[in-house]
């Protein structure tokens, strides 16, 4: 179950913590896996650690993705990780953000999903087999009181596309699906309350790509699936 012997793998933001261990998982299961990220140094040494290859790309520059997919070549999962943006991740009421900073997570957390998937979805369609999996969050599917309204929005724009473009590439055998994250481990708050008493691990993320990116999962699509430790149901 869940092989992915000869699938071609290509995992954003990968460079460390939840995308590093998609990495890691979808080696194990046999994909070759390519790991971008922003920075050299971080793809290559998850590369290394995972038996890799790296490739060097921001997710928010269209021009920069196709050159980065082309030359990869083939992928038959992409994983939309990237996520966290590098210059920084303000907590701010809406009333009281700017354009400015609507942008940052619009440019990272929707048009990212967007250059990376419109840039992949054609050949995984030419081929007839594909699997596009988007690493969202509970911000995006539920309300929080945590005043992430701009992550939450851009979040929930990459989970739509995710359902819609489930329709236009169902036939051509390529899903499309998105994970619903809670918080994961190294956030500063309490874990002991939760239905599971601990905070994610990349693994957990990972497994449930894995599965995604199997053959098994052939009839799953359109989804958005809470991989949470049942916080937010
Ligand atoms: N950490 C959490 O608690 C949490 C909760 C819910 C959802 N998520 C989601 O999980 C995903 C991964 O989060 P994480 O906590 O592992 O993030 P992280 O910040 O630990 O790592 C993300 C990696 O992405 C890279 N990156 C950032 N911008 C990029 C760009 N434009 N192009 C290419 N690479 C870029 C960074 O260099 C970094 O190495 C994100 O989509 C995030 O929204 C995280």
């Amino acid at each position: 179950m869940f092989d992915l012997t000869g699938r071609v793998a290509l995992v954003t933001g990968a460079g460390q913590g939840v995308g590093a261990g998609v990495a890691a998982v979808l080696a194990e299961q046999g994909a070759t896996v390519w790991v971008n990220d922003l920075f050299e140094d971080r793809a290559e040494a998850v590369a290394g650690q995972v038996g890799g290859k790296a490739v060097v790309f921001d997710v928010t520059d269209l021009d920069a993705v196709r050159a980065g997919v082309a030359g990869v070549g083939r992928v038959d999962v992409l994983v939309n990780n990237a996520g966290i943006p590098v210059e920084g991740f303000p907590q701010v009421d809406f009333k009281d953000s700017t354009p400015e900073l609507w942008r940052r997570f619009v440019d990272l957390d929707l048009y990212g999903v967007m250059n990376c998937t419109h840039a992949t979805v054609s050949g995984m369609c030419e081929r007839g087999w594909g699997r596009v999996i988007t690493v969202s969050s509970d911000a995006g599917r539920v309300g929080l009181p945590i005043r992430v309204s701009l992550y939450g929005a851009a979040k929930a724009g990459a989970i739509s596309l995710m359902k819609h473009l489930a329709y236009e590439v169902g036939a051509f055998g390529v899903t499309c699906n998105a994970l619903s994250l809670g918080g994961m481990e190294g956030i500063p708050m309490d874990a002991s309350q939760n239905p599971i008493p601990r905070w994610g691990r990349p693994r957990d993320i990972g497994a449930m790509t894995a599965f995604l990116a199997s053959d098994e999962a052939d009839w799953v699509t359109g989804q958005v699936i809470p991989v949470n430790g049942g916080v937010v149901t």
